[in-house]
């Protein structure tokens, strides 16, 4: 909602590195870790916002890090994460496992990413028992959190809730016996058991999910395996609007935490707590500037065209999503009064609009006059936001900034058009097809 900027502090960003920029500042995310200090292990889910220059920030702060892809894995070691261990090393000893700075969360495992997380070392936290095989075959005792779908879900959209019978993610609870059966077949080395069932989970139901993980180590023991450590998963949200309720982390970490002391008792011994957020750590600590290029009508609807579209920010487009805006003048005030508008890209596309709802009604909004030359603020982007852009239109990534208190970084360049085309210049590979 608020944004942690000054008018004079984006003004001058913008002219300097021009738009559409993305700019982050430090002492939110930092603020954000504290706020989850009660919890042994924060992993943070580099997908909200996967910058090499956010990574250390986090890193610098004891903040490890979940990888969902080889190059997020790749950025973390990047980034001076160590995978902590060699291949070797850890094969077999999940205790030690258990404190790795990176794990990698998946429902597959392509064939490079296999590879690379078998040299790398990096336990893996299965969404499917095909990985365990999988892994198993490839390095028998590698270290594996099992992901579990507990059989419900929640979220702040039905794209976003990653549990029940409609998610392809985890591994099924009714099927905890089978993977079971796949780690001690390849003799794999169970670290823990993980579940997260959506972004912007309803905490009326997180009794249920705590409950329902207790079950699980439970089930677990009981089939003669050990476990380390458990993971509560992200999903901490956001107040994107007016009247959202802030997450109370201690609240959050007391449920998490009362039962872990209830899995521990049943494992006999002391457990990992760990807790995996992207969004909280990183969305209000961002702002996606842009400029007005444009205003128009058609019929009774006006129109504020900016610089950015969802090239940039995906999250109206794809999940009718809120994020409040403000307007500067380029000599910082805020235009006086206020018109319903809505703000939509440069995009070639009708449902390039920030102002939409789910299914891509428009949904007009009172703001601040905006005039050609002013600058359009778009709030709380700082999680999926850039991680989420695009090329589509050939238009080339934007540049990101991090703040840190009165200092401004350059953390990404601009993309070039030339960096594009590159990739589809100067190729010679060709050959004969079978009929
Ligand atoms: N852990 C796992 C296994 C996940 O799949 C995710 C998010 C997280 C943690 C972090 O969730 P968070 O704390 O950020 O809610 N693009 C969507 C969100 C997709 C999240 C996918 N998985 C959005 O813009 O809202």
């Amino acid at each position: 909602m608020s944004i942690p900027f000054s008018a004079a502090q984006l003004t001058t960003l913008a002219a300097r590195f021009g738009t559409p920029l993305w700019v982050y500042d430090a002492a939110t995310i930092r603020a954000r870790i504290a706020a989850l200090a009660a919890f042994e292990t924060v992993r943070y889910a580099q997908k909200a916002c996967s910058n090499l220059h956010i990574l250390q920030l986090m890193r610098a702060q004891g903040v490890r890090v979940d990888a969902v892809s080889r190059g997020e894995v790749l950025r973390a070691l990047a980034a001076g994460y160590t995978a902590g261990h060699t291949a070797e090393r850890v094969r077999g000893d999940a205790a030690r496992a258990a404190a790795a700075e990176i794990v990698f969360t998946a429902d597959v495992l392509d064939h490079a990413t296999l590879a690379c997380v078998v040299a790398q070392g990096v336990p893996v936290n299965a969404g499917s028992i095909d990985m365990l095989h999988q892994l198993g075959r490839a390095a028998p005792g590698h270290p594996v959190w099992l992901r579990i779908n507990p059989g419900f879900g929640h979220g702040h959209s039905n794209k976003t809730n990653t549990g029940g019978e409609h998610s392809k993610h985890g591994i099924w609870h009714a099927d905890l016996g089978a993977a079971l059966a796949a780690v001690r077949a390849h003799g794999l080395a169970l670290v823990g058991l993980h579940m997260h069932i959506g972004s912007g989970v309803d905490y009326a139901h997180l009794a249920q999910v705590c409950g329902a993980m207790v079950e699980l180590v439970r089930a677990t023991h009981a089939a003669g395996h050990d476990v380390h450590a458990i993971s509560a998963g992200g999903g901490l949200s956001t107040p994107y609007r007016e009247g959202d309720a802030a997450v109370d982390t201690q609240h959050y970490h007391s449920l998490w935490d009362a039962a872990r002391r209830e899995a521990e008792a049943i494992v006999g011994h002391a457990l990992g707590l760990e807790v995996e957020p992207g969004r909280y750590l990183v969305a209000e600590s961002g702002v996606l500037l842009c400029e007005v290029r444009a205003t128009k009508h058609a019929g009774s609807t006006h129109f504020t065209l900016v610089d950015a579209g969802f090239t940039e920010l995906l999250r109206p487009a794809m999940y009718g999503s809120y994020h409040a805006m403000s307007v500067l003048r380029p000599d910082g005030s805020t235009p006086p009064g206020s018109r319903t508008t809505v703000v939509a890209g440069p995009l070639c596309e009708s449902g390039d609009v920030f102002t939409q709802g789910e299914g891509g009604v428009l949904l007009p909004r009172p703001l601040p006059p905006a005039q050609v030359g002013d600058l359009l603020v778009i709030h709380d982007t700082g999680a999926y936001g850039a991680s989420m852009s695009s090329n589509y239109n050939t238009r080339p990534l934007a540049a990101e900034v991090l703040v840190d208190g009165d200092q401004a970084r350059l953390i990404r360049r601009r993309q070039t058009v030339e960096e594009l085309l590159a990739l589809e210049q100067n190729l010679h590979e060709s050959m004969a097809l079978p009929r």
